[in-house]
């Protein structure tokens, strides 16, 4: 199955050659694709606060090569300005507030460049750990992809309906996905008649990455409205939602992409089963419950307005991008180092003090 599914691997978000990261520009897919170059911590910082580069763990991960580029930029004459280095780190750490997956990388990469040497040796380390977070996400991608395919199969091994909300593939990670890992593995092993993706209003990451990421590698994938996923769990063909997540509480409460909320509760309605996929670094012990986590607030005018076009009544728009799932309405959290079923405070405990799986 991984050689299968390393072959999978078709699509990747970022890029990273020494001074520059690359992004590949997801306010334009599927019908552009460009990519755009960072050389320094600010433009990262745009990037992510623009959403050319999304979803959680991809925006650590981008965070992380933001640090390195910091790090080569301070430290050529020689050693590192601490105060220009607090300043670069401020600009990442404000360009999202959601995905904890952004503070976690920063902690990191902010613990290394703590640590004393010579610049040259301080800059290369600093740069390997960057490369290191993104290889290990790349990992986990991997191995909750096989765990998740297995509890699927565990539940009913035949094809079946899947249904899946804005885009946690491999655009948003440093692999091939998190809750698209698990379709793609669960598609390899013959699980998957269709994957019903919701289109994710205002950003449209079901229609335009979603859709585009499934059909690329021709699992079956249809598109639908986000307010036709009740009508379709009502139909009776859906077994599981399988969504990703950018922030899990110490309780197993889990944010992620707004729509995510009402998803599971018409779930809970129709028994559907609802599965969140995402690696430990999308997991925040330090927060308990999911009203404390910090939820985005994005600009009405992303309501108000497609592709530049009118499309509303010049009214006040509210625009929440993400909602949080308690996690009483979640039946499986998937995560690199196993699986959860119906997800609590001492689950996670334990799962938190686990070894990593690799
Ligand atoms: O606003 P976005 O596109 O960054 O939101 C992305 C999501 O909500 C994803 O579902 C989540 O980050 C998981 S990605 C593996």
């Amino acid at each position: 199955m991984r050689e299968q599914l390393l072959a999978a691997e078709q699509i990747i978000a970022l890029d990273w050659q020494p001074g520059v990261l690359r992004l590949l520009d997801q306010r334009v897919l599927p019908h552009i694709q460009r990519w755009l170059e960072c050389r320094d911590a600010g433009a990262v910082a745009a990037a992510i606060r623009d959403m050319v580069v999304r979803g959680a763990p991809a925006i650590g991960i981008a965070a992380a090569y933001g640090v390195a580029l910091a790090a080569r930029q301070h430290l050529q004459s020689g050693a590192l300005c601490p105060s220009a280095f607090a300043a670069d780190l401020a600009l990442l750490a404000a360009s999202r507030p959601t995905a904890v997956n952004l503070f976690w990388a920063l902690a990191r990469m902010q613990a290394c460049v703590a640590q004393p040497g010579e610049a040259a040796e301080q800059l290369q380390r600093i740069e390997q750990e960057a490369i290191a977070i993104h290889r290990e996400d790349r990992e986990a991608n991997l191995r909750m992809a096989e765990l998740g395919a297995a509890l699927i199969r565990r539940h009913h091994p035949h094809p079946q309906a899947l249904l899946t909300h804005c885009n946690a593939g491999a655009l948003a990670t440093g692999g091939f996905g998190t809750a698209l890992g698990v379709i793609r593995a669960a598609a390899l092993d013959g699980l998957v008649a269709r994957v019903h993706a919701d289109e994710t209003r205002p950003w449209l990451q079901g229609a335009r990455l979603t859709a585009w990421e499934l059909a690329c590698e021709g699992i079956p994938v249809a598109l639908n409205a986000d307010a036709a996923a009740a009508y379709l769990m009502q139909q009776g063909d859906i077994r599981w939602v399988i969504v990703g997540a950018d922030r899990i509480t110490a309780c197993g409460d889990v944010a992620n992409k707004i729509g995510t909320y009402q998803l599971a509760v018409c779930a809970a309605y129709h028994g559907v089963r609802v599965m969140v996929v995402a690696p430990t670094s999308t997991i925040d012990m330090s927060i308990e419950r999911g009203e404390d986590i910090p939820i985005e607030q994005r600009s009405g005018e992303e309501l108000l307005r497609l592709a530049g076009q009118p499309v509303a009544a010049e009214v006040e728009a509210i625009n929440p991008v993400f909602d949080v799932t308690p996690a009483r309405l979640i039946d499986a959290l998937v995560t690199e180092r196993g699986v959860i079923e119906r997800p609590d405070r001492q689950q996670l405990q334990r799962l938190m003090r686990a070894a990593p799986a690799h």
